[in-house]
């Protein structure tokens, strides 16, 4: 653990992607890094800008949402955010976290697919039979999870088991807003070109007033799949709209890396980071509408 009380912040945390300090208040530092996974690696190289990227999107949602369900973003110009970390670090409240990930699905594909081929169903909910990867559902659904341990994935488990973890009041409000979201979200990127294969979001109660209150990221491509509409074909594996370069690459023969075996992955090549950089901002750009070059412009002064 790294303090560094001449910032006012201590590390607390750091995942796969991010890195998380508290500050002297009792608020919480959110800092995306430009680390990027891969086959469930984080590779060696990042990738330039990626954390401020999904930084941008998710403050972007956040405000695309704010009529359905309130955030922990307090601020992301904050003078406590060191000049480093512009337009990556989100200063947060502090949630009381509810440890299920809300995870809602409006297509198949995953760890639901898999979840559907040995046993028909997703968390308990049923499906028609005969369903392919990457189609469609008859309707969106919630299929919560546990958070692992590092390194393991997330467990997918039923409604019951979240009702009798959290109160079936909390678990019934937990899949209604969790759906809603979904909803709002998938239709405003459909708008756009763009489907909302699934999505992940993490909820805690605001400590005043136990209001369900979004934390965490939201809809970024780290926490959501999403789909060129254009190039949906359900019977495979869909492209991926930020990572594909990276699964490509790593998966050909240039990289000289095979991705059964035991051997970590090898850095990526200067073309590619900067292609799959470019595709992070394309996406950003093509949902919002805004400018990423606007991001660290006008609203950082
Ligand atoms: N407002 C908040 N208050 C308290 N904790 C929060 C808040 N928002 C997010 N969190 C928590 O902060 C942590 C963020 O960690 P992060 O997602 O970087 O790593 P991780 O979840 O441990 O691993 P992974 O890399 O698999 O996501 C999570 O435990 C999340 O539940
Ligand atoms: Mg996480």
């Amino acid at each position: 653990m790294t303090v560094d009380p001449a910032e006012g912040l201590t590390h607390v945390h750091s995942g796969k992607v991010r890195d998380l300090y508290e500050t002297d208040t009792g608020h919480l530092v959110m800092v995306a890094s430009d680390r990027i996974s891969a086959y469930d690696f984080i590779l060696p190289t990042p990738i330039p800008d990626k954390g401020r990227i999904l930084t941008a999107m998710t403050v972007w949602w956040f405000d695309q949402l704010a009529d359905l369900v309130g955030n922990h973003l307090i601020s992301v110009t904050d003078e406590v955010i060191p000049d480093r970390w512009r337009g990556r670090a989100m200063l947060c409240r502090r949630l009381d976290m509810i440890a299920v990930e809300a995870v809602a699905r409006g297509y198949l594909t995953g760890s639901g697919l898999a979840d559907y081929r040995s046993t028909g169903a997703v968390c308990g909910v049923v499906l028609p039979a005969g369903l392919i990867d990457g189609d469609r559902l008859p309707e969106p659904i919630f299929t919560p999870a546990r958070k692992a341990e590092l390194g393991e994935h997330d467990e997918n488990v039923s409604y019951d088991t979240v009702a009798r973890e959290i109160g079936a009041e909390r678990a019934s409000e937990l899949r209604e807003l969790t759906l809603a979201i979904y909803a709002q979200a998938a239709a405003i990127a459909a708008d756009r070109g763009i489907l909302l294969a699934d999505t992940k979001f993490e909820f805690g109660l605001n400590p005043s007033n136990g209001d369900l209150v979004l934390g965490d990221e939201v809809l970024t491509p780290d926490s959501s799949r999403f789909w060129p509409a254009g190039q949906w074909r359900p019977g495979q594996a869909q492209p991926s709209f930020d990572k594909q370069y990276v699964r490509d690459w790593l998966t050909s023969a240039e990289s000289g890396w095979h991705r059964n075996s035991d051997q970590l992955p090898p850095g990526l090549p200067a073309d590619v980071i900067a292609a799959t950089r470019q595709r992070y901002i394309d996406a950003y750009e093509r949902l919002t509408g805004l400018r990423f070059a606007d991001w660290l412009g006008p609203r950082f002064g």
